[in-house]
């Protein structure tokens, strides 16, 4: 059934699919067709210190200003992260920024962050009627220096601090000029430390504690993994989610739209990325939790996200290409994992 859905989709060029797939998805849920925002019964998890009730949930960006927060909970996820969503409402990247590789069921984005900055996105959690979790992922505007980044994450997290349940740092996308710089030596250390001080002020003055997490590339030498791993022990993160996009095309070489500019996810990330998290789960303190995302097609590759030191996992692309019934393949896989 979705799969007749999905070639009438993907007629349409990519971005005008998404928002036709979204809108639809948002009238079937105002209609009642989708029931209520409920999560597919599965294996509850706690984690940062929240529970959760099956580790399968959605990934950052397919929701950027939380537009659709309930008919996307109706699917059954066990957690939704909305965003990336930056301080000031921006257009993101020229069209077209969104690229479908169906023969590697993957996707190149160059999307840029667009999005309606996070007064509307705050407003739209507040309207949705869902009560399960809900991450916000916070980024900087493309126009803000990337030396003056820590301004625009400190806006994004005190705005978003009570609003979340979890907060997402994201240093990793490939489309905003500078912004994977973040990830090394001492900007990374100086930029979290500046973040863990905030959270600590916030969760002081609200009687609330907001776990922060932060997003990282696939792109990374194992070098750049251990002394990332370091950083993030010493200062003491809530959460890692890994990993974005990557911007190594090498195996979808020759394919239509290979050499477009942007971020690669889907099928030819799975193994990069869980051989990140195995990296991360082996250099970085056991304590700090890792999100588990990046090519998961199916329950085995959620499962194998898992195996590889993850306790929870996200899906984004496997979700355009195999439709809501991958979302209780992963449930169903992830209940048999160890
Ligand atoms: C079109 C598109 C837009 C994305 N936008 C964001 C974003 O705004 N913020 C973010 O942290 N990740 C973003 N991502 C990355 C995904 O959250 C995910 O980390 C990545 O795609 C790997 O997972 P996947 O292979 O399941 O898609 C985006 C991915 C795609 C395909």
């Amino acid at each position: 059934m979705y799969k007749l859905l999905r070639d009438a989709l993907f007629l349409f060029p990519a971005e005008t699919s998404h928002h036709l797939a979204l809108d639809a998805l948002k009238l079937a849920g105002k209609t009642g067709l989708l029931g209520k925002p409920q999560a597919i019964p599965g294996k509850p998890v706690s984690v940062m210190g929240l529970n959760f009730p099956n580790p399968v949930g959605l990934a950052a960006g397919l929701d950027k200003n939380g537009d659709y927060i309930d008919a996307l909970a109706a699917l059954g996820f066990g957690f939704i992260e909305i965003g990336t969503v930056t301080p000031r409402p921006q257009p993101g990247n020229p069209k077209p920024r969104l690229f479908r590789l169906p023969e590697a069921q993957a996707i190149i984005n160059r999307m840029g962050f667009n999005n309606h900055g996070i007064d509307g996105l705050l407003e739209n959690v507040c309207k949705a009627s869902y009560q399960g979790i809900i991450g916000i992922n916070i980024g900087k505007n493309f126009d803000t220096p990337v030396e003056n980044a820590v301004d625009d994450y400190l806006i994004g997290l005190r705005k978003a601090y009570l609003h979340a349940h979890y907060i997402t740092v994201n240093i990793s996308s490939p489309n905003t000029p500078g912004l994977r710089k973040l990830q090394y030596g001492d900007e990374l250390k100086r930029l979290l430390t500046t973040l863990r001080e905030e959270q600590a002020k916030l969760a002081e003055q609200h009687g609330r504690y907001v776990p922060v997490a932060i997003k990282v590339a696939p792109d990374l030498t194992e070098a750049e993994i251990r002394d990332m791993a370091a950083v993030f022990s010493s200062v003491g993160i809530d959460g890692l989610i890994a990993t974005n996009t990557t911007l190594d095309k090498s195996v979808v070489q020759g394919l239509r739209h290979a050499d477009e500019q942007g971020g690669l996810s889907g099928m030819p990330l799975t193994q990069h990325s869980t051989a990140v998290i195995r990296q991360f789960r082996a250099d970085m303190d056991s304590q700090i939790p890792i999100i588990g995302v990046g090519g998961i097609m199916s329950g085995e590759a959620a499962r194998a996200k898992l195996e590889a030191g993850a306790s929870l996992v996200q899906v984004y692309t496997g979700f355009i290409y195999k439709g809501p019934q991958l979302i209780r393949a992963c449930v169903e896989a992830t209940k048999k994992a160890g």
